[in-house]
């Protein structure tokens, strides 16, 4: 069966900068999208233009600048805003205007203090009046977590005629589980009239640790774009991590869904982004995090050390890691401290090695990470005895 592709759609320079602390300004924009054109990305959000000329003007030079990937701005449903997202994006090659509206009860109550009926003829006016510019239009339906299905699937049927092509279906909130944000395309999928007409676009937020599941859920029930960030950056507890829904696709074969981004890049893309935004990664994070590829225990690392496929499903290479490492901790085993040895240039004996272990874990025990200087150390202190 052939895969099929799903559209790589990334808002780190929009809803990843709504961090508290992470502003960027224009240069650094500018660096972080080229970077994601090199990456693959399909569409980037460059930023939400008619909330400051700070964003206006990075949405604008992005335009100037990005060769291949779409580039989005984001616009409330009012003709001020999409006039003004317009304007910034009048130099893309590819221009998307990203429009929307909250749909859910709670939105349309305290929000906007208003009626299902409103927020249709709101939806609807809005896409036709993005229209009027471009031909790209994503519709987004804010709460469509909480949002009723069948209001929801009303909403998409309305903006579809409009003329949205896509229709980002944003758990704004983190609530839902991912069996229920995957029902919740299915039934689009099954009930929206005219749904061949657009693609499904999944928006998770992390509030529960459970954006990269939901997105997952989203592609395996229909949706063809996740939108993401790198590092899951975004608002509260962030968004879907760029980083682990690409290769929870590549990882997953069996799904018959790829993406075309490159990899190989993740690491860097990850520096540069926490570098740029001063947002460390956090060491335990899936496939970026500094411990991503570190082995501690004396298990796992004897296991790793035979072959690396024992205790690791990715290859380190794959996401431009070098090579996985082996961490000397008082839980090693003799054959961690054998092989960081070797890496230094020692060739131990069996001998040798009971003698070494035992000196290793005097020290071992006294600190968080035996290094290279203590190895060294080691080694001179033994050779004297041995
Ligand atoms: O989380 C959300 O609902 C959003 C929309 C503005 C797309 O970020
Ligand atoms: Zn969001």
């Amino acid at each position: 069966m052939n895969s099929e592709k799903i559209e790589i759609f990334d808002t780190t320079l929009r809803d990843g900068e709504q961090v508290p602390g992470c502003k960027l300004n224009t240069k650094q924009k500018l660096i972080i999208a080229e970077s994601l054109d090199k990456l693959g990305i399909d569409v980037i959000e460059a930023g939400f233009p008619v909330s400051s000329p700070g964003d206006f003007e990075s949405v604008s030079e992005i335009s100037k600048l990005v060769k291949n990937t779409k580039v989005c701005g984001l616009t409330r449903a009012n003709k001020k805003d999409i006039d003004v997202a317009a304007e910034a994006l009048k130099f893309a090659k590819r221009p998307r205007i990203h429009t929307g509206i909250g749909t859910s009860d709670s939105h349309i109550q305290y929000k906007f203090n208003s009626t299902r009926g409103d927020i249709l003829e709101r939806a609807a006016d809005a896409v036709k009046y993005a229209k009027s510019y471009v031909e790209d239009v994503e519709f987004y339906a804010e709460d469509a977590g909480r949002t009723d299905n069948a209001f929801l699937a009303r909403v998409c049927e309305e903006v579809i005629k409009a003329g949205a092509t896509v229709l980002n279906i944003p758990d704004t909130t983190g609530y839902c589980l991912p069996e229920e944000y995957g029902e919740k395309i299915k039934y689009l999928k099954e009930n929206v009239k005219g749904i061949e007409k657009a693609i499904i676009s999944c928006h998770c937020h992390n509030d529960l640790g459970l954006a990269t599941a939901n997105s997952i859920a989203g592609v395996i029930n229909g949706a063809r774009q996740i939108e993401c960030t790198i590092n899951g950056l975004g608002e509260r507890a962030g968004n879907t991590a760029l980083e682990e829904v690409v290769m929870i696709l590549k990882q997953h074969r069996d799904l018959n869904l790829h993406t075309d981004i490159n990899s190989r890049m993740l690491n860097e893309m990850s520096l540069m982004v926490s570098d740029l935004m001063g947002m460390p990664v956090q060491p335990n994070k899936a496939i970026v995090g500094a411990n991503a590829f570190a082995h501690s225990s004396g298990i796992h690392q004897d296991g790793v050390i035979k072959n690396r496929e024992t205790y690791e499903i990715i290859d380190p290479e794959e996401v431009g890691v070098n090579a996985s490492s082996i961490i000397l901790t008082a839980r090693s085993g003799r054959s961690a401290l054998a092989y960081r040895f070797k890496h230094i240039g020692y060739d131990i004996t069996k001998n040798e090695l009971d003698f070494l272990y035992s000196e290793f874990l005097k020290i071992a025990d006294q600190k968080k990470e035996v290094k290279n200087d203590d190895l060294y150390m080691i080694m001179e202190t033994c050779s004297r005895k041995i």
